[in-house]
């Protein structure tokens, strides 16, 4: 793939948002015609915030109301909580945008145990996209972001998950003060036709060279490559400090 493992560095943060816009559109005009529709999952976590803002402000000309939207993942917690990712996209994306409800697929979080979310987050996805035993959702844009210890999606350095190769989406049990969580699991995410990183800081620099040029398999993020589609990682200048030759610049 001709992207794989490259990094596409800005030095602006409108210019990366703009370029997210951009890529997204691209993506949207070419399922709208392909397949009639598009179905994203976006991420949560403070990276993508400005985007979400800036596509519910300059993308309102997409055909929304042919978009699914689900969940990278998810905490263990209410849908209106403040930690609540399905609660940040709403905000910042959702609400400003013509979309039916039927489009937007949240992990219900009200259950009584996060295996249950999970279990149920599942079966959306099978419900949605009609799969057979066995089959993987496809999906058309996946929005991840990568943490310091390496972690994306749910999916932190040491956990079984990592190793799931059946279930959609499992449950996190995290043994520290965060909240559970629920999150596709990497097979899912590797069935995606886009993925795309957003990658931003400096605390973020070692974790994208380990990523990146190491492909060291300890992080959770080396473990995304998707088997037909394409991987795009779009850093800042902060986060891209540490790389040496796997960059292009905007
Ligand atoms: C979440 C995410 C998580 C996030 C990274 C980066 O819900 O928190 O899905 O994987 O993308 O932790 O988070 P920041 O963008 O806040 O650095």
């Amino acid at each position: 793939m001709e992207n794989f493992r490259r990094v596409t560095v800005f030095d602006d943060k409108k210019l990366l948002v703009a370029h997210i816009i951009d890529t997204w559109r691209k993506i949207c005009a070419k399922c709208i015609a392909e397949q009639g529709y598009m179905t994203v999952a976006l991420s949560g976590g403070r990276t993508p915030i400005e985007a979400y803002r800036a596509l519910a402000r300059n993308a309102q000309d997409l055909p929304w109301k042919k978009i699914h939207i689900f969940f990278v993942d998810e905490r263990f917690v209410s849908l209106t909580h403040q930690d609540s990712n399905y609660a940040m996209i709403r905000e910042t994306l959702l609400d400003a945008l013509s979309m039916p409800n039927k489009n937007i697929h949240p992990v219900d979080t009200n259950v009584p145990e996060p295996d249950v979310a999970a279990q149920r987050y599942e079966e959306e996805m099978i419900r949605h996209f009609r799969l057979l035993p066995g089959e993987k959702p496809r999906f058309d844009l996946v929005v991840l972001g990568l943490g310091e210890d390496g972690h994306t999606a749910s999916l932190f350095p040491g956990d079984q998950v990592l190793c799931e190769t059946e279930r959609l989406a499992m449950a996190v049990l995290l043994d520290t003060t965060l909240h559970d969580r629920i999150t596709l699991a990497i097979p899912v995410i590797n069935n995606a036709r886009h993925v795309i990183f957003l990658v931003e800081g400096a605390r973020k620099a070692v974790a994208l060279r380990k990523v990146v040029e190491e492909q060291d398999m300890a992080l959770p993020a080396s473990l995304i490559e998707p088997i037909d589609g394409d991987l795009l990682f779009l850093a800042d200048r902060d986060a891209a400090g540490l790389l040496s030759g796997s960059i292009s610049a905007q």
